[in-house]
């Protein structure tokens, strides 16, 4: 399931030597960054992501890779390493040299922006602006990128370090994969939340995630979880401000329907969407699934006829879970979920809330059963014996 409503463009030329200069880059009156009204005169304003940028983009370690060095890296982006495709373009799986040249060849995924796509330069320089910012263990790591504008047109590429498992949406939704466990599914959005908590609370200013879903969620060799794709991100509102302003981006299903109905972006957004991606781990579903009867295809209206605290509620856990779950925990779960979807956003809690209570919902998991594996080793080997 892919975004909806872009804008783009970029005029800058040549080829990037150094880290990307983001300053003259964000129009004035571009709505996608424009902050709500009033100023706080009186209270010092804490930093911007730009001047935070600007000072650590001169001890980045990011790479600057020539065109010429990713297509080696992907045996001329081969159909056959692809691994993905978004709104941004495809992504290949490929292999660099080891910085200085000494050493293992590294394992990589590469993003290679469509040149006819929707999303463009901004969301790939939004994406090395937030990624050369943050620095926690449920993020994921951008090692470099590559731009062009030369006389054949734009490049924009993203190399990221390779996450053997992909996205937690395969995991959840294709058959053909094995059932993640009821236990690894939590633990995934632990890591999830302890990453958005991050973006939230744990940085100078306030990132707003804003497409938060689950292929959005990268899984490693242990399905250790980590966000990807902050070509959305956006600073929070600063001082006073309750809100930023945007053009309404994002993805049908996981978006508030207060930001789509007004373009007010605020934190709580991210929690409406970790709201719906609970409910997803709850039944297997998608968010919307336009394969199914009409009554089911949203899969919030469909859930609501099934509450947590009655009988009915264990019409709607995944049939592949089995009994191999908690029920307390599962219901724990729902309820959580439903505070997150809460129509009034100030009823929603924080990431740090939700992080304790995932917790709190584990554990109750792991005492209550020894039925539950939390390592789906055959997952991990179904990936590797496909190469991907
Ligand atoms: N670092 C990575 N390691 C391994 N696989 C990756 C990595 N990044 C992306 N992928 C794979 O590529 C797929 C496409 O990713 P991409 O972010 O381009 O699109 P998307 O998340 O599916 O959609 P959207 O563009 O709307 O965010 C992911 O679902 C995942 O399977
Ligand atoms: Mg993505």
């Amino acid at each position: 399931m892919s975004c909806f409503f872009f804008k783009k463009k970029s005029k800058s030329r040549g080829e990037a030597k150094s880290a990307p200069e983001l300053q003259n880059e964000r129009p004035r009156n571009n709505p996608a960054v424009n902050r709500v009204c009033k100023s706080t005169s009186s209270i010092p304003s804490p930093r911007s992501l730009t001047e935070v940028y600007k000072e650590k983009a001169k001890e980045s370690d990011f790479r600057v890779f020539s065109l010429q060095e990713l297509v080696q890296a992907t045996n001329g982006f081969n159909r056959m390493l692809k691994i993905g495709e978004g709104g941004f373009g495809s992504v290949y799986k490929g292999t660099i040299k080891p910085p200085g040249g000494r050493g293992d060849p590294i394992v990589v995924a590469i993003k290679k922006l469509n040149k006819h796509g929707f999303q463009g330069h901004k969301e790939w320089l939004a994406e090395v602006q937030f990624l050369g910012v943050v620095n926690h263990p449920n993020l994921v790591k951008l090692l470099g990128y590559c731009s062009v504008d030369g006389e054949r047109g734009t490049q924009r590429l993203l190399v990221y370090e390779y996450m053997a498992n992909r996205s937690l949406e395969p995991h959840l939704f294709n058959p053909s994969l094995p059932t993640l466990p009821w236990k690894t599914r939590l633990q995934i959005m632990i890591g999830a939340a302890e990453g958005l908590a991050y973006l939230h609370e744990g940085l100078e200013f306030q990132v707003i995630y804003r497409d938060f879903k689950t292929s959005n969620v990268l899984l490693d060799e242990n399905f250790h979880p980590k966000l990807s794709d902050f070509g959305l991100a956006r600073e929070g509102p600063q001082g006073d401000n309750t809100h930023v302003s945007t053009a309404v981006v994002g993805t049908q299903g996981y978006a508030a329907p207060e930001y789509v109905d007004t373009g007010h972006l605020k934190a709580e957004c991210d929690i409406y969407s970790f709201g719906v991606v609970l409910y997803e781990i709850i039944t297997g579903r998608r968010a919307l699934d336009r394969n199914r009867p009409a009554a089911e295809q949203k899969l919030l209206n469909w859930v609501k006829q099934y509450p947590a605290d009655t009988d009915r509620f264990s019409m709607i856990i995944d049939l592949r879970l089995r009994n191999h779950f908690s029920p307390g925990a599962i219901r724990k779960v729902a309820k959580l979920a439903n505070t997150c979807i809460s129509k009034n956003p100030k009823d929603r809690p924080t990431m740090a809330q939700i992080v304790e209570s995932l917790k709190e919902a584990l554990q109750v998991s792991e005492t209550s059963s020894t039925s539950q594996s939390s390592a789906p080793e055959s997952s991990r080997s179904a990936l590797a014996r496909r190469g991907k």
